[in-house]
């Protein structure tokens, strides 16, 4: 299969796209680096399946492994599970020249990705993406991180990892709740940057759900191209990279006031479906194109609305986001499908508070 290079500013390095681990120490080798060690780091649920795989593709290179698993969960992406990561590096005797390999989803590949980012000021780190979500856009573009107090990735850093190795077929093992959350950040691709992709995943949901392997290549390596044609532009989000952020502002106070209830593409999902309403409501696209939009998060099982939150409560927290400049909130935009911009003008409490109205239900 093709690779995809990522050229940021700070570092290029390769995706590989693969049916199985057999070429990861091919690519590990590609680096080109003399690793000491080996630290892999893991979730619960991902460990069971896959870590023997991995530690098996790493005899070759005769160093130590450590595995460290920590309870799967967003609730567990927070410092407490960072520390006990350093506790056991410590014991294990990490150095500089140790690699962390990031095995899982989102919130191992960032929380791998933060590891690697503050041990010892900064050691190497690959991505090994298992679910549809991280396979499609955590693992790219460098974003680590972990939540505070609840508070969505607000500790975190840039910090590029030296490859990212995607086996698809992890997919296979994926619940199927998480499958269609992790549709949510696919869509969201179609949705600000490219109306091709969207009508492919239009003409594609039942071969999408039902585990079509060549589509979900097509579709995984597309929306990873999509990512790198922005972070390539700007990988520390100094203006463009916000798009990606589409519908994240009200998904963020969404996932956090539902205390990690609702997954976070879920939580995206219903993000977006505000985002939409504000740019009908700005009129900036027709109900024609509001009522596609959210067809498409039907069509792919995902949630439009959130129960029993309070739409001050998400109003005021709202203002927590990262794009959050001199306190006024700044959106992701559509101008159509296929095109977004960064909002420059403030937008009426009045407005946010109509869309919010239509995200929640008792
Ligand atoms: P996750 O890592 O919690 O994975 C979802 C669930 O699926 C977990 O229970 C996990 O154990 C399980 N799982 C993963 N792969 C599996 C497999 N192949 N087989 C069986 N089970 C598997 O969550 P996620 O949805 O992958 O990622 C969400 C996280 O990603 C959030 O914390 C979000 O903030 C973050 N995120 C980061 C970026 C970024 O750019 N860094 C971008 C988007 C989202
Ligand atoms: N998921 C948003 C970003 O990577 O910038």
């Amino acid at each position: 299969m093709n690779n995809l290079m990522i050229n940021t500013a700070s570092k290029s390095y390769p995706i590989y796209f693969t049916q199985d681990f057999s070429g990861l120490s091919k690519a590990i080798k590609g680096i080109n680096k003399d690793y000491s060690s080996f630290i892999v780091i893991t979730d619960s649920n991902v460990g069971t399946i896959y870590s023997k795989q991995i530690i098996k593709e790493l005899q070759v290179f005769e160093k130590n492994v450590l595995i460290t698993v920590f309870d799967a969960g967003e609730e567990n992406k927070i410092l407490e599970t960072i520390s006990g990561f350093y506790q056991d590096m410590i014991e294990f005797g990490a150095d500089r020249k140790s690699l962390v390999i990031a095995l899982g989803g989102g919130v191992t590949g960032d929380m791998a990705g933060f590891t690697a980012a503050t041990f010892m000021r900064g050691i190497d780190f690959i991505q090994i993406p298992t679910s549809l979500l991280s396979q499609v856009d955590s693992s790219v573009g460098g974003k680590t991180g972990i939540d505070f107090n609840g508070y969505k990735n607000i500790i975190g850093a840039f910090y590029q990892p030296e490859l990212v190795y995607i086996n698809v077929f992890t997919l296979s093992t994926l619940p199927n709740r998480e499958l269609y959350a992790g549709m949510s950040e696919v869509l969201k691709h179609g949705f600000i940057r490219d109306i091709s992709y969207y009508n492919f995943l239009k003409n594609s949901v039942d071969k999408v759900l039902n585990l079509d392997f060549k589509t979900l290549i097509t579709m995984i390596k597309w929306s990873c191209q999509i990512k790198k044609d922005v972070v390539d532009q700007d990988e520390k989000e100094q203006g463009l990279r916000g798009i990606l952020n589409f519908g994240h502002t009200f998904g963020h106070s969404i996932e956090r006031l539902k205390n990690f209830e609702l997954i976070h593409g879920e939580c995206v999902s219903i993000g977006m479906h505000g985002a939409f309403l504000l740019a009908n409501k700005l009129k900036l696209i027709t109900d024609t194109t509001l009522n596609d939009g959210l067809d498409m998060l039907r069509a792919y099982h995902l949630p439009l609305q959130v129960r029993g939150l309070n739409r001050d409560d998400i109003y005021n927290d709202m203002f927590h986001d990262k794009k959050t400049i001199h306190k006024r909130l700044v959106f992701a935009l559509l101008d159509d499908i296929g095109k977004s911009h960064l909002s420059t003008q403030l937008i009426s409490k009045d407005i946010i508070l109509e869309c919010i109205d239509e995200l929640i239900t008792l």
